[in-house]
């Protein structure tokens, strides 16, 4: 069941002369939570702009439920609930009253807002002014009214923005279960973290060019853990590896191998000690995912 949802193919955003996004190819099938990664001023928002018909790329092409965006905008964007930047409310309405007005504007039976109110947990307070909520009540506000239409396809921008840990947690949950009614989300995000904890998928942007897009599993995979050696002589010890056909590294004053089991260790240590070089030391390297995103992205700090 390889159902495409969203299928973008060298999707382009120029403003003036500055590129924002530079010929992505995002795929994302039904079922999956879609995390698109990257540092504030990457592209995300922009990407998400076009994805819902809210500005015009310079180039590229949009395809959602494998239609395209050009010709079918509307039936496409009935299926889609979103929320980008900051949801707009009534204040002075109550939760409930907020997504009753939406419910009537869009035609949608009555019974819904009750599900809604209990799919992001606001029930309790549905009868509450919004203008008294918390910001994290206010974002699954927004998400409910996003839900209202039982939207194929959910695109939320940077959902957690300004929550604290325990509203992030909550956005979190509330994300993850999401697929289980059939629904595809995509969910953007600057944090390594939160994505790593929600998305099945992971797209990583920067400066607006998609550098990594493969499942999380495949991310976190290439954390496996290295060997480094620390070894009198480094080229020699390389040379003496290659002989007994090891392959290794030679890099920042130590030698680094693929393999971390006891007896390749104590293999590698027999092998150079036996050749005359000293071996100093035997360390097991674990990448955090950080370094890994530092690597692709080639920056430093950003997250
Ligand atoms: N309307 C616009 N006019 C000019 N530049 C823009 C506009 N919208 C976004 N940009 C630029 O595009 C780049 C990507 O922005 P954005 O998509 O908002 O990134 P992100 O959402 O990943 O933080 C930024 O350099 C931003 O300044
Ligand atoms: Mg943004």
């Amino acid at each position: 069941m390889n159902d495409q949802i969203i299928v973008t193919d060298n999707l382009t955003k120029k403003f003036k002369k500055n590129i924002s996004v530079d010929g992505i190819n995002m795929s994302i099938e039904r079922g999956q939570i879609y995390g698109f990664l990257g540092p504030n001023g990457a592209g995300k928002t922009t990407t998400i702009r076009m994805l819902l018909g809210l500005i015009k790329p310079t180039k590229g092409n949009i395809k959602i439920f494998n239609q395209n965006l050009n010709k079918n905008r509307i039936q496409i964007l009935q299926r889609i609930g979103s929320l980008v930047e900051s949801p707009t409310y009534y204040g002075n309405l109550t939760g409930r009253e907020n997504l009753e007005a939406v419910r009537r504007l869009r035609n949608i039976p009555e019974k819904r807002v009750h599900e809604v109110l209990e799919i992001v947990r606001l029930t309790k307070v549905a009868n509450r002014l919004t203008k008294e909520y918390s910001l994290g009540m206010k974002q699954r506000l927004g998400i409910a009214s996003a839900l209202l239409s039982e939207p194929d396809l959910l695109i939320l921008d940077e959902p957690t923005n300004g929550l604290d840990p325990s509203g992030i947690q909550e956005i979190r949950e509330l994300i993850k279960q999401l697929p289980e009614s059939g629904m595809s989300v995509l969910v953007s995000s600057h944090l390594l973290s939160e994505i790593d904890q929600m998305a099945t998928e992971v797209g990583i942007i920067n400066n607006g060019k998609m550098i990594f897009q493969d499942s999380i599993d495949r991310l976190r995979h290439k954390r496996k853990p290295i060997l480094k050696v620390g070894v009198s002589d480094g080229r020699e010890s390389h040379s003496i590896l290659k002989g007994k056909g090891i392959s290794s590294q030679w890099k920042n004053d130590y030698l680094w191998l693929e393999e971390t089991k006891p007896e390749f260790v104590s293999e590698i240590n027999a092998t150079l000690v036996q050749s005359g070089i000293s071996v100093y030391r035997l360390e097991e390297v674990t990448k955090s995912l950080e370094d890994i995103f530092l690597e692709l992205t080639g920056t430093e700090g950003s997250l």
